[in-house]
């Protein structure tokens, strides 16, 4: 840590910042921090109160740059009052690079953020941010789940003294329950038409008017999905057992095998279905495998066929259904 009698003026520390600053984020010299930060030197969310140290803000850094190729990162202004500074930037980038885990979703976003720093001779010993990664995925639309999840690995076995059932039981739950079927559809970006089976779709409200569908990370069609403004999702009829075992597998020309027109917003409608209707994404929140995708409905059609049911693994005919008294 280099320390002379000049570098000590609000003038030279301004200097030293901004370069430091610029260095690192617009040409990911990340090192050049070292110069400019204290020993003890840490980082602190001002959102979630989550300390970080120096080489994890490099590397989150390196990161957000690499998801994020034509990333330009403005200082608005600085101030300098005895040991306290402010930073005030904006920062402009389009994501075309997966960022961790996250695909790519080809958004482009404006964010603005501050930091407040805490200076002790001449270098910074501690620095509050209002923005880091996960305000940047937040402002991307792709919030994260993951704090709900922090005690649990997705691969971990789960038994009864745990606190949770078994995955027996939850399968046994599981299989109580009565759904329909959809097909969510989008188109890739090449503009050809993508779809799977998927029976997590719920209604979230009706004003306004949301829905969600949740989606495996490893199905074909997510990264098209990510990246879409917006889905179709298709209510199977009774008629379409044939359609949904063609959702249901991996193959490539799902829509070779279908009718299908375009919806207003471009979503593929399947022909046939019970209803259909075109959703706006919204939100994509990050659930370990999944992601639970919400949006806002943009057109809806319904037709008189009856739906499919789906219940324990087996389809079957709504048609001639008893009400209860
Ligand atoms: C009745 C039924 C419901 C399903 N529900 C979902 C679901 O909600 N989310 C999901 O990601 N996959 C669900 N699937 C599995 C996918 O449809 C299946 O993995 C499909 O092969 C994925 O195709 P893709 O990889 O070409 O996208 C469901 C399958 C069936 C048969």
């Amino acid at each position: 840590m280099q320390q002379s009698e000049n570098v000590s003026t609000p003038d030279h520390i301004k200097q030293r910042i901004l370069e430091a600053w610029s260095r690192a984020w617009d040409r990911g010299e990340v090192d050049a921090f070292d110069a400019v930060v204290g020993e003890q030197y840490r980082r602190v969310s001002a959102r979630s109160g989550e300390s970080i140290e120096l080489k994890d803000i490099k590397e989150e850094i390196l990161n957000i740059r690499s998801a994020f190729p034509d990333l330009e990162t403005v200082v608005d202004k600085i101030l300098i009052d005895g040991d306290q500074a402010s930073i005030y930037w904006h920062t402009t980038g389009t994501f075309t690079q997966p960022l961790n885990d996250v695909p790519p979703t080809g958004t482009r976003v404006i964010t603005h953020g501050s930091n407040l720093l805490t200076l002790r001779d001449g270098l910074i010993s501690e620095e509050e941010v209002t923005w880091d990664a996960r305000a940047l995925l937040a402002d991307l639309g792709l919030k994260s789940l993951s704090s709900a999840f922090e005690a649990h690995d997705a691969s971990s076995v789960v038994d009864n003294l745990s606190g949770e059932p078994s995955e027996e039981a939850l399968k046994a739950f599981n299989r109580q329950f009565i759904t329909g079927v959809t097909v969510v559809t989008t188109k890739d970006e090449e503009g050809r038409p993508r779809g799977l089976a998927v029976n997590s779709f719920n209604s979230v409200s009706l004003d306004p008017p949301l829905v969600l569908v949740c989606v495996q990370k490893t199905s074909s069609t997510y990264p098209s999905m990510f990246r879409a403004k917006h889905i179709g999702i298709n209510i199977m009829s009774r008629d379409q057992r044939e359609t949904l075992g063609v959702f249901a597998s991996k193959a490539q020309d799902k829509f070779d095998q279908v009718q299908w027109h375009e919806g207003e917003h471009g979503s593929p409608l399947i022909d046939g279905s019970s209803a259909s209707i075109e959703v706006e994404i919204k939100e994509r929140f990050q659930a370990l495998t999944h992601t639970v995708f919400i949006g806002r409905v943009r057109s809806a059609e319904a037709r008189e066929e009856e739906p499919m049911i789906y219940k324990a693994g087996k389809f079957y005919d709504s048609l001639g259904l008893e009400p209860l008294a």
